[in-house]
C-alpha cells in the first residue's frame, strides 16, 4: 500500500513565453519501510518534487496532476492544512545541516518546537521524548545535547539532530533532500544507516533525493530517475543498477567509480 502516489505532477513557474515547466507528469509512489530515492543531474527537479509533497512550491507556481496521501489530496490542499500536515504526518530533513537550525535556541528548545505547538505536552515530557529521539538517532549524550547549542556539535551530528525533530511526531513520510551531501566523507555512511534504521523502526516512507547515484546504490529499495523534470527510470534497485533501461541512467552509472556501487 502506498502512502504517497504522485499521478501525472506538473509543476510550472511564471505564465506566458517566460513560464518554466518544472515537473512534466511525474508519477511514482512511496511505500512505509521503504527507501524511495530519487536521483538526476541538477536541476532535474528533485527537490521540487519533494517540495510539493510538503506543500513547498515556489510562490505563484502552479501545482496539477494528483499527491494522493492516504486517501486525501495534497494538490489544491489549504496552506494552513498543508501546514498542519508538515507539523506531523510529513517531515523534510535538508542538505546544511546548519542552517537548519537556529543558531541562538538550544538544541532542546528546536527539536521540541513542532510537538509543542501541535500537542498537549508539557516542556518536561517534550524534552523527555526529544531525549529519546536523540538517543534513537544516536546522538552521545542527549540530556546534556538538550542544553547545548547548535554551534557546539560537529556536521553530522547535528544532522543526527536534524533527523532526531523529524520524527519527533512520528511522520509517515520523510522527505530527506541530499541529506549527506554536506557532511564530511568519514560520516555520511553513518548517517545513511541511520536512515536506513529509521525507516525500518517507524516505518517511514521514505524519499531519499541525492544527485549520488553511488548513495542510492547502498542504501534504496528503490530508485526513481529524473531528467529535465521527468521521471525516465523507474524500478527496484537491483533491476535499475544492473540492468538500466535507459541512456540516462547509464551515464550516471557509469560515472562512478566501480567501487562505490553494491551490486
Ligand atoms: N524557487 C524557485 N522558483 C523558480 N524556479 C525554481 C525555484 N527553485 C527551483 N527552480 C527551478 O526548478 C528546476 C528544478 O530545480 P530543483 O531544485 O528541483 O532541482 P534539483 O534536481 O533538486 O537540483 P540540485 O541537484 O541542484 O539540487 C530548476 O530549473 C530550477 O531552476
Ligand atoms: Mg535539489
Amino acid at each position: 500500500m502506498s502512502v504517497i502516489k504522485l499521478t501525472d505532477l506538473n509543476l510550472v513557474v511564471g505564465e506566458g513565453p517566460s513560464a518554466n515547466h518544472i515537473l512534466h507528469d511525474v508519477s511514482f509512489t512511496l511505500e512505509a519501510g521503504t527507501i524511495t530515492g530519487v536521483a538526476g543531474a541538477s536541476g532535474s527537479g528533485k527537490t521540487q518534487t519533494g517540495m510539493a509533497i510538503m506543500g513547498l512550491s515556489p510562490d505563484g507556481a502552479k501545482l496539477s496532476g494528483s499527491i494522493d496521501f492516504d486517501g486525501q489530496e495534497l494538490v489544491g490542499l489549504p496552506p494552513k492544512q498543508h501546514n498542519d500536515l508538515r507539523g506531523n504526518q510529513l517531515a523534510m530533513v535538508f542538505q546544511d545541516p546548519a542552517s537548519a537550525f537556529h543558531p541562538m535556541l538550544s538544541i532542546g528548545q528546536q527539536v521540541t518546537d513542532h510537538i509543542r505547538h501541535h500537542e498537549k505536552i508539557s516542556k518536561k515530557d517534550a524534552l523527555k521524548r526529544a531525549a529519546e529521539m536523540l538517543a534513537k538517532t544516536r546522538v552521545p549524550n542527549p540530556e546534556e545535547a538538550l542544553k547545548k547549542y547548535p554551534h557546539q556539535f560537529s556536521g553530522g551530528q547535528l544532522q543526527r539532530i536534524a533527523f532526531a525533530t523529524a520524527i519527533i511526531a512520528s511522520p509517515r513520510v520523510l522527505i530527506a533532500d541530499e541529506p549527506t551531501t554536506a557532511l564530511d566523507v568519514t560520516v555520511q555512511a553513518g548517517v545513511l544507516k541511520l536512515l536506513r534504521d529509521l525507516c525500518d523502526e517507524f516505518n517511514l516512507a521514505v524519499l531519499l533525493v541525492t544527485h549520488d547515484f553511488g548513495v542510492l546504490s547502498s542504501v534504496a529499495d528503490k530508485i526513481v530517475v529524473m531528467q529535465h523534470g521527468r521521471v525516465v527510470e523507474i524500478g527496484d534497485r537491483e533491476s535499475v543498477i544492473v540492468t538500466p533501461q535507459h541512456a540516462y541512467t547509464r551515464s550516471l552509472i557509469e560515472s562512478l567509480p566501480g567501487t562505490e556501487l553494491a551490486r
